[in-house]
């Protein structure tokens, strides 16, 4: 993408924000901090993040960047030259290496899991399995270092068409599939547990903590806060309409966020696994399922292959914002630029394998080095992100270039600009520093 230009048509933008939002984060990330914060209380305040403050700050990313025509760090400094505000920009790039470095390592876990599944080599215990899988080998890293090869790969050749066709096709395949092991995992014998467990709210489970990672959970599974959805904007054409596009966006990732629940915490209780299990959760529990299904070994390897490319589209998306800082901003060369991030997201990404597996003395403040990339990226990095973007587009850009940025080839209902400058100027940012707030005052990590 190092020529300015747009995807082709509305289809084409919509599929590239939608494979950068479908990932990992929604069918690994989401069960697993669900079913770690109690479940339906946890989906309800996720969705009203999503609501409140992910739909808002898309469309405030895609109009920074269809007004600035350029990356994060590029579009700050064009709108705001003398003021910091590119720094958005620059915390974006570190928040994308620190996400790759535990993105990378599922990602490798997912082809793992593809490859066990060509070769039908899945039964057994399999939460054992998946401990000597990530606890006792290097093989990890060894699959980790495929996935980052395979996402260099892309963003080197230029990431337009590959994204574009892949998400065409792919992700309504994904969406099928989803749907199918949803109706194996809910006719489960003793199933039903884990559909009220999602969808039944139990309000004495809301924590600060559980509403901090709900939070987190919708800027990372939206890809917001971090500049991806600028870059996209400064993609998207004049004669578009950004509300229609953000609602696609959010509401195919909501879907298969939701519907990954629904495959999961069913099968999850039905198998006696306890829906706390942690970064593993998705790992136990399908295996469990497939075997259980005439063909289970057909679904899975169509399942973890999906996955896997679902989280290179992601992955992309990530790289791509660091790579092309590299050769907007730094005026590197595209091929070198992409091998030296791949390089140091790989050497990030072994002390986050490691750390999970032969090395765990790799913690800090009692956590994983893998946990704590994954927490501080969303609960942290992602959210200040978003509060700084949703206060430059609330109260800094002339509110009038905004407006036209959601009124050109989009909605021209007053009463909507007033609702989205209300959630912008007031409701997102002060829900998150009221958060953050909250979580600083009970004080311990
Ligand atoms: N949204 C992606 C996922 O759900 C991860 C991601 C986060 C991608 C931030 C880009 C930016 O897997």
């Amino acid at each position: 993408m190092s020529s300015r230009d747009s995807f082709s048509g509305r289809f084409g933008i919509i599929a590239a924000a939608v494979g950068s939002a479908i990932g990992l984060g929604n069918v690994w990330r989401f069960p697993y901090v669900c079913g770690e914060y109690g479940g339906g209380a946890f989906l309800l305040i996720y969705l009203l993040c999503v609501v409140l403050m992910g739909l808002p700050i898309m469309l405030a990313e895609f109009s920074i960047g269809r007004r600035a025509q350029s990356n994060a760090y590029r579009a700050f400094r064009k709108l705001s030259p003398a003021k910091p505000w590119y720094l958005i920009g620059v915390m974006g790039i570190v928040a994308a290496f620190v996400i790759l470095s535990f993105y990378s390592a599922v990602g490798g876990w997912t082809i793992e899991y593809f490859i066990r599944s060509v070769s039908d080599n899945m039964s057994g215990d399999h939460a054992q399995q998946f401990k000597n899988f990530i606890a006792t080998s290097y093989l990890p890293l060894i699959y980790q270092f495929i996935f980052i090869a395979l996402s260099f790969a892309i963003v080197m050749l230029g990431v337009k068409k590959g994204i574009e066709s892949s998400s065409k096709i792919l992700m309504p395949l994904l969406l099928l599939l989803l749907l199918i092991l949803c109706i194996r995992s809910v006719t489960m014998d003793g199933a039903s547990e884990g559909l009220i467990f999602l969808l039944k709210p139990d309000f004495s489970k809301i924590t600060i903590d559980s509403v901090l990672c709900a939070m987190g959970q919708a800027f990372f599974s939206l890809s917001l806060g971090m500049g991806c959805m600028i870059t996209y904007g400064s993609y998207i054409k004049r004669n578009e309409n950004l509300t229609y596009i953000a609602g696609m966006v959010a509401g195919a990732d909501t879907l298969i966020a939701l519907l990954a629940g629904i495959a999961i915490f069913p099968a999850a209780m039905a198998l006696g696994i306890q829906p706390d299990s942690g970064p593993g959760l998705v790992f136990i529990t399908l295996p469990g399922m497939f075997e259980q299904i005439t063909g289970g070994m057909v679904f899975s390897t169509c399942f973890f292959l999906l996955l896997s490319i679902a989280a290179i589209t992601s992955a992309i998306s990530l790289l791509e914002v660091i790579v092309s800082f590299c050769v907007e901003e730094l005026h590197i060369k595209r091929k070198p630029a992409t091998l030296l991030v791949s390089l140091c997201v790989f050497l990030l990404g072994t002390i986050c394998s490691l750390s999970l597996g032969i090395i765990p003395e790799l913690s800090l403040f009692g956590k994983s080095f893998f946990d704590l990339m994954d927490f501080s990226s969303s609960n942290l990095l992602l959210p200040i992100g978003g509060l700084f973007i949703a206060i430059y587009v609330g109260w800094i850009m002339k509110k009038r270039f905004t407006a036209r940025e959601l009124t050109e080839g989009g909605v021209k209902n007053y009463l909507f600009i007033r609702l989205f400058f209300f959630l912008i100027r007031y409701i997102a940012p002060i829900a998150i520093i009221v958060v953050f707030i909250s979580r600083l005052l009970r004080s311990d990590l």
